[in-house]
């Protein structure tokens, strides 16, 4: 909000006393009144340029500005009107007096738009069905027939065998972790460009992560790095019990080269889809390529139940035995018996419910927000100092969020950047900082793109991500358009 006492301006200042209010008021207004501090005219920082084209000295008192009624409200007047007004008059500031005519706060456009945020929950139209079924049935449970539903039409949809409705995405992890049997002091090798939940089930297993770079491609796992990470953990003889490999921002890493690497040194893969449910590899869906895969239905993805996340494998022996570790690992007794450590990591049904309605609509979500991708990147945001996250041929991205980077040589900082998009209301963020970085994995070893040149340093430090979400109206995208490019030329 701006201090109205910075913008009030009274008659008798000279040019160059105006255009240092102006300066100082920050709002490209002022508000100019009598002596009973009743408003008679704005001057916008157009009327002084145009002063100062005009060859008016800068001590002059005597100004001269065109005649203009200004474009007022009234205390009271709601957000619907002022906004109205706004357009109907094209200017962005609108003065709000009492019935006195003074000046009680100057209202901006930015300050009545809505916010506009990264990602958020686009429901379809047969979510409340499936809940609904779960209430009727009284299901109110960490399993029934949504759950059960749920897991058999996502394992249809992604072509893969079994599957296991969990809590969480992390979840999932953790327990493909279990089930290959990773051990306090173990290696795991991890991409490091990704959220910290690709990783943290590690250290809930006392085990090492080694974090692996990314290529400049796909901003993916490198295959590069992981072959000398892999080569030099022979070596030393202590090869990883796993590989998780992320898929970024919607967008499959490059499995051919993986897989082969970890063929070679009979290292089982552990794909981590979180964000890339709905893409595709060579015709495969994302989230198939490991001995298993991971989901999330956390409440920014491409589909959500508001919290969760599914475990995927061809093996169904594998699956059975997660469903046990995500129930208190209950041996088959007749009272509570137990052997092993378990974790109450199962879906509720009535969440479940929600995923089935999603899982209908995951194809159009994909659509929409390559369409909102298609919609910046065609409107050439930024020109030529800011490049969109590649997409590589082998696939399709989701285009999950929809992030670039600015180019090195250039001024624009990203997190300044990112501070004025949000004064605009529009939420962006920067790229995940690499987990390489994080002072958590501060003694974890590390394999950069080549030895010179780590990928994921330089798209941490230059990049973002801007609003993706399937339901933007296109007004909103345009609005990030305008917004994005309006901070950009001012860098
Ligand atoms: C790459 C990645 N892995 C794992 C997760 C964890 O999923 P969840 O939030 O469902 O635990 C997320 C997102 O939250 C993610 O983006």
């Amino acid at each position: 909000m701006i201090e109205l006492q910075r913008i009030i301006i009274r008659q008798g200042l000279c040019l160059r006393e105006l255009l240092a209010r102006m300066d100082e008021g920050s709002a490209e207004i002022l508000l100019l009144v009598d002596e009973d501090g009743r408003l008679v005219r704005t001057i916008t920082d157009g009327d002084l340029r145009r002063l100062l084209l005009a060859g008016v000295a800068l001590e002059e008192v005597k100004l001269e500005l065109p005649e203009k009624a200004p474009i007022t409200a009234l205390e009271g007047t709601d957000r619907e009107q002022i906004l109205d007004l706004m357009k109907q008059h094209d200017v962005n500031h609108i003065p709000v007096l009492d019935t006195a005519r003074r000046p009680v706060k100057l209202v901006r456009a930015r300050d009545l738009e809505l916010p506009i945020l990264l990602s958020t929950p686009h429901m379809g139209d047969q979510e409340l069905s499936f809940i609904n079924q779960a209430f009727d049935t009284n299901w109110i449970a960490p399993l029934g027939p949504n759950v059960d539903a749920f897991e058999r039409e996502l394992a249809e949809k992604v072509g893969v065998g079994h599957a296991a409705a969990l809590s969480s995405g992390t979840a999932a992890i953790h327990l493909a972790l279990i089930l290959l049997g990773v051990e306090e002091g173990d290696k795991v090798f991890c991409s490091s460009l990704t959220f910290v939940a690709s990783a943290n089930p590690i250290l809930y297993q006392k085990a090492m992560p080694v974090f692996i770079d990314s290529e400049p491609e796909t901003w993916n796992m490198s295959p590069a790095a992981l072959q000398r990470g892999l080569e030099k953990a022979a070596r030393d003889g202590c090869l990883p019990k796993a590989v998780i490999v992320v898929n970024l921002y919607g967008q499959s890493s490059d499995f051919d080269p993986i897989v082969a690497i970890c063929e070679k040194y009979n290292v089982p893969l552990i794909e981590d889809a979180a964000e890339s449910l709905g893409a595709s590899y060579k015709g495969q869906a994302s989230g198939t390529f490991g001995k298993l895969g991971i989901y999330s239905f956390n409440g920014n993805k491409i589909i959500t139940t508001s919290g969760g996340g599914m475990l995927v494998s061809d093996d169904a022996a594998l699956i059975e035995k997660a469903r046990f570790y995500a129930t208190q690992a209950r041996d088959p007794a007749p009272w509570y018996q137990h052997t092993s450590i378990g974790f109450n990591y199962r879906m509720s049904n009535v969440l479940a419910g929600i995923g089935r309605g999603q899982l209908r609509v995951l194809e159009d979500r994909v659509d929409q927000r390559r369409a909102v991708f298609e919609r910046y990147s065609d409107s050439g945001m930024g020109g030529g100092g800011f490049s969109w996250m590649p997409e590589a041929s082998f696939g399709r991205s989701t285009r999950w969020l929809s992030c670039g980077v600015f180019d090195t040589e250039g001024a624009v900082d990203a997190q300044r950047f990112i501070e004025r998009m949000a004064e605009h209301r529009i939420e962006a963020r920067r790229i995940w900082k690499p987990l390489h970085l994080q002072p958590l994995f501060a003694e974890c070893e590390y394999f950069p793109h080549n030895e010179n040149n780590s990928v994921s340093d330089q798209i941490f430090a230059h990049g973002i991500c801007l609003p993706s979400g399937s339901n933007m109206t296109e007004r909103e995208q345009e609005r990030v358009i305008k917004t994005f490019n309006e901070i950009f030329a001012g860098f």
